[in-house]
């Protein structure tokens, strides 16, 4: 058994030691909210927080997670009232979704770190994170929207 600590919860999984990380948090535990895209870390689908960090989920075994907190989509709020969520609702970001957990993810992150990114920080930040319908004006547009209200996590 490997124990976890998935949205601020402790788990335990019987899984496979190099089980991706992503494979356990859908398939063992149900959160799908992670999305797969490539399983190569090259699209961001699968981005999640571990140890307040964005990590590629796909590509990393659920045996380097030791201790260390993974945050997932599901764990930002239970009400879509993260600031990000909120902003990303506001101006209708998503088109097809599929990247969009990610996306979230990893603007989280950023502004965790830099609180009022500007252009060119949101690009660098997120330029890990694929969109196929090209949402991108938007997801900058809602990272400075919700740079407007401090962020929870
Ligand atoms: S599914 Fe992990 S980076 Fe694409
Ligand atoms: S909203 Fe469709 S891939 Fe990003």
């Amino acid at each position: 058994m490997i124990k976890l600590n998935v949205n601020g919860k402790s788990m335990e999984v019987d899984v496979e030691p190099d089980t991706p990380l992503l494979w356990v948090l859908r398939d063992t535990l149900g959160l799908t909210g992670t999305k797969y895209g490539c399983g190569m870390a090259l699209c961001g689908a699968c981005t999640v927080h571990l140890g307040g960090d964005p990590i590629r989920a796909c590509v990393t075994p659920v045996s380097a997670v030791g201790e260390q907190p993974i945050l997932t989509i599901e764990g930002l709020s239970s009400d879509r009232s993260h600031p990000v969520q909120q902003a990303w609702i506001e101006l209708d970001v998503p088109q097809c979704g599929y990247c969009q957990s990610g996306q979230i993810m990893s603007a989280v992150a950023l502004l965790k770190q830099n609180p009022k990114p500007t252009d060119s920080d949101i690009d660098s930040a997120m330029a890990g994170n694929l969109c196929r319908c090209g949402t991108y004006q938007r997801i900058r547009a809602a990272i400075h929207r919700a740079a407007e209200t401090p962020a929870k996590s």
